[in-house]
């Protein structure tokens, strides 16, 4: 598992766009609303989404909440941000955004009840001190929940992006690109994690879901909201097509229908 800094990979302006287009309603949303079922959180608390990015856990821990609750969605690209704008749903609580790295929360110690980040800290160098901050911000009896992908397992759509790429015999296009787990992480570096940023036991547990597309083409162009978008956009118009030929039938099930596409997740909570 590498621990290389990935906060710019979100930065560029049509990252987060296609981001916010196809991954954000197949992939994150519906992870997002497992992820708040985890959590249980209570009407009227103040929670805070770390790594939140176009918001999918700020909007479904907003809606559990409702309006009498407080939801803080902080993120290192303010691109990221950008597209969380959105009318505030009837019903749920106010999303307050916050350009801040991990890192470095912009806010006072103890001031939230629950901290949720979800497929954020493995793109952190700085894990311990991103958790340790996730740690300082929880008030006393409140809780972190983190997720991420599980390491040395199959993670789609993304693994097949990063194989689409490899396959055009194109330079590596950012540290670790060529590493799939470099975008996971195992049950036993988060221990180590949270013991380190003395936000221990953690209690881990998984999940498998398959996302659900509307159209193979879909799926295929969910590779311009990722880190890989930039370099795919870049090849020439010839291996272009091919990579994208490559994803379309992988995604297609025999009958020409969206291909289900699995992915696991391990989910690390803290009780402080
Ligand atoms: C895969 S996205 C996940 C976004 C969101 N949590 C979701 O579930 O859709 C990863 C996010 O982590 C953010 N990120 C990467 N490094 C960061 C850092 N050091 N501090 C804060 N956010 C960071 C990126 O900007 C990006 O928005």
């Amino acid at each position: 598992m590498s621990d290389n800094d990935r906060s710019s990979l979100f930065q560029s302006r049509s990252v987060p766009e296609n981001y916010r287009r196809y991954l954000h309603p197949a992939v994150f949303a519906p992870w997002a609303d497992r992820l708040v079922e985890v959590a249980s959180l209570e009407a009227g608390q103040t929670v805070l989404d770390v790594a939140s990015g176009t918001g999918a856990v700020a909007r479904a821990a907003a809606r559990a909440v409702g309006p009498e609750g407080r939801v803080i969605a902080s993120d290192v690209s303010p691109g990221m941000l950008e597209q969380l704008v959105e009318e505030p749903e009837a019903g749920a609580a106010p999303i307050e955004t916050l350009v801040s790295p991990a890192t470095e929360l912009a806010l006072p110690a103890g001031s939230v009840d629950v901290v949720l980040c979800q497929q954020g800290l493995q793109f952190v160098r700085d894990k311990v001190t991103a958790v340790a901050e996730m740690r300082r911000v929880v008030r006393p009896g409140g809780q972190i929940l983190v997720a991420v992908w599980i390491a040395d397992e199959r993670l789609e759509p993304f693994d097949s992006y990063g194989e689409s790429l490899r396959r055009e015999a194109i330079d590596e296009p950012f540290p670790h690109a060529w590493d799939s787990n470099s975008f996971k992480m195992s049950a036993d570096r988060l221990r180590e994690v949270f013991d380190a940023a003395g936000a221990g036991p953690v209690e881990i547990t998984s999940d498998s879901r398959d996302s659900v597309w509307p159209a193979p083409d879909a799926a295929a162009n969910g590779i311009l909201g990722t880190p890989y978008g930039l370099a795919f956009a870049g090849l020439d118009d010839i291996a272009r097509r091919h990579a994208r030929d490559a994803l379309v039938a992988r995604f297609t099930e025999p009958d020409g229908s969206p291909r289900p596409l699995r992915a696991s997740v391990l989910f690390a909570r803290a009780r402080m």
